[in-house]
């Protein structure tokens, strides 16, 4: 670009960003070499100022008025054990389930796009070492489930991994040093999610060099936008998929590809489902299902009112019971449908630590402490979207061991050991005494590789040990 187009372009940059008061991004701008300073203009111009400097109004310098609807119920769901009358459908629903995976028309999705700064681990979250013995990376773990479900229904799974700007370089790489986990090149497909600056909390967009915006990719909510505007939903149509098995990348304990789940959704018509557990008790900080003005919703637990999240039934148990695990089947015409009109989800604010620039000094700030707000969508909010939507409970031991924090709830080592439980209680309803103690926990070390079984079904009996000592590291 000449000295002079680059000049105007700024001036017409900079008259943008005065109408909407953000012209302090340009405040290094002479700094800049040339393609520094096309790099800045692009970057500036690619975002809709208009846009957010409503959202600044609305999320950023303010904290959003939660409004309550009119009518909240707890969202019915089907039970983790079918009832009597239930058990023909639920039969006829992994029978469905199992058939939609043989034909190939089930993908599975991971959103790794997350910037984990909770668990403060150095790269993608993906590549945490996370099984108990092994140390396995959540990555290999989901990657062995899908090649167990591929191998045992003899069926082309294909795995969607959504990434972000920041994260998409490295992941690929830790992919291809581990030549895909033993998973064919072509089964495996990554896209980054789209991102959203990241403003001070007087609303103003931060810097996070002299010559970039500090971005934030915009929420797990930015997957249904990613899938479309990647060409991600046009692949899996090409090749013959029609539901997408949603789940995140900080839970080792899912089950990526489950059949039950895929055909109660199919059977029942429903555009997008989820995954619910009992909720722990009445103060769990987890999103609850409701049905919101006849829509199944997740009601954050900061919006939920106390009187209802304490409410209980006649016999004692929570109303409100049913927490949000962030697992879902998606349709993927719903994915188009959504992208097809005005599709918005709402926004959520969070006060992050950001690393900026001091626009004063042009000094790296390394927040101590939370200093910004980091805008994102969810994508639970797709849910009221949706025609039909059903829910399914799942027993959490079975499915939810999230690493989220370096130590503490929801750490590697409370995952490690809700790990070693579920693989001890498949091998104990296999016959296998397992050494517990007093408190029924496990006293040895045992993993299952997903790639010997993703369900007790699929444990053969010559490899299930007779019995697990203590302090016995059992793998299998
Ligand atoms: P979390 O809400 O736990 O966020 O993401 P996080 O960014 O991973 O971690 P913290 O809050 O900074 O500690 C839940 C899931 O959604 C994905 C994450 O990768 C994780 O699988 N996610 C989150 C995205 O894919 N994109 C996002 O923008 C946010």
């Amino acid at each position: 670009m000449s000295p002079t187009e680059l000049a105007s372009r700024y001036e017409q940059v900079r008259e943008t960003l005065e109408s909407h008061n953000q012209q302090h991004v340009l405040t290094f701008y002479e700094e800049l070499d040339d393609a520094g300073k096309a790099a800045l203009l692009d970057q500036i111009d690619a975002q809709d100022w208009a846009a957010l400097a409503d959202l600044v109004q609305q999320y950023v310098v303010r904290e959003p008025d939660i409004k309550l609807p009119a009518s909240i119920e707890p969202a019915p769901y089907y039970p983790a054990e079918p009832t009597a009358e239930l058990k023909t459908k639920y039969d006829e629903a992994r029978a469905l389930g199992e058939q939609m995976i043989r034909d190939g028309k089930v993908a599975a999705f991971t959103v790794a796009g997350g910037q984990g700064t909770r668990l403060g681990w150095d790269g993608p979250k993906g590549t945490f070492p996370a099984s108990p013995i092994e140390n396995k990376t959540l990555f290999q773990l989901f990657a062995e489930s899908i090649i167990k479900v591929r191998t045992k229904y003899d069926a082309d799974v294909r795995w969607y991994i959504m990434t972000s700007p920041i994260n998409d370089a490295p992941t690929r790489a830790f992919f291809a040093e581990h030549d895909n986990f033993g998973l064919p090149a072509e089964a495996v497909t990554f896209f980054p999610q789209g991102t959203v600056p990241s403003f001070s909390t007087d609303g103003g967009a931060l810097l996070a060099d002299k010559g970039t915006l500090a971005t934030n990719p915009d929420g797990h909510g930015g997957s249904l936008l990613a899938l479309f505007k990647s060409g991600a939903i046009d692949d899996m149509a090409s090749r013959g998929v029609e539901q997408i098995s949603y789940f995140q990348v900080d839970n080792p304990l899912v089950r990526c590809v489950d059949p039950l789940f895929i055909g109660l959704h199919a059977l029942d018509g429903a555009e997008m489902s989820s995954k619910m557990v009992q909720k722990a008790n009445a103060a769990e900080k987890v999103g609850v299902f409701a049905d919101v003005d006849g829509k199944i919703s997740v009601i954050e637990y900061s919006d939920l009112p106390d009187e209802l999240a304490n409410a209980t039934n006649a016999d004692g148990s929570l109303k409100f019971n049913g927490g949000s695990i962030a697992i879902h089947v998606i349709a993927l015409n719903f994915v188009r449908k959504l992208n097809a009109g005005a599709f918005g989800l709402p926004w959520h604010r969070a006060i992050k630590k950001v690393p900026h620039v001091d626009l004063a000094t042009g000094a790296a700030v390394e927040p101590g402490a939370p200093n910004a707000v980091k805008l994102e969508t969810f994508v639970f909010d797709a849910l009221p979207l949706c025609e039909k939507s059903i829910v399914l409970e799942t027993i959490r031991a079975d499915e939810f061991g999230p690493i989220k924090n370096a130590e503490g709830s929801d750490s590697a080592a409370t995952s490690k050991a809700l790990q070693t439980d579920r693989a001890a209680r498949w091998l104990e309803s296999r016959g296998c005494r397992v050494a517990r103690d007093a408190s029924g926990n496990v006293e040895a070390a045992i993993e299952i590789s997903p790639l010997t079984a993703v369900e007790p079904t699929d444990l053969d009996n010559d490899s299930v040990p007779q019995r697990v000592n203590p302090g016995e590291r059992v793998s299998l």
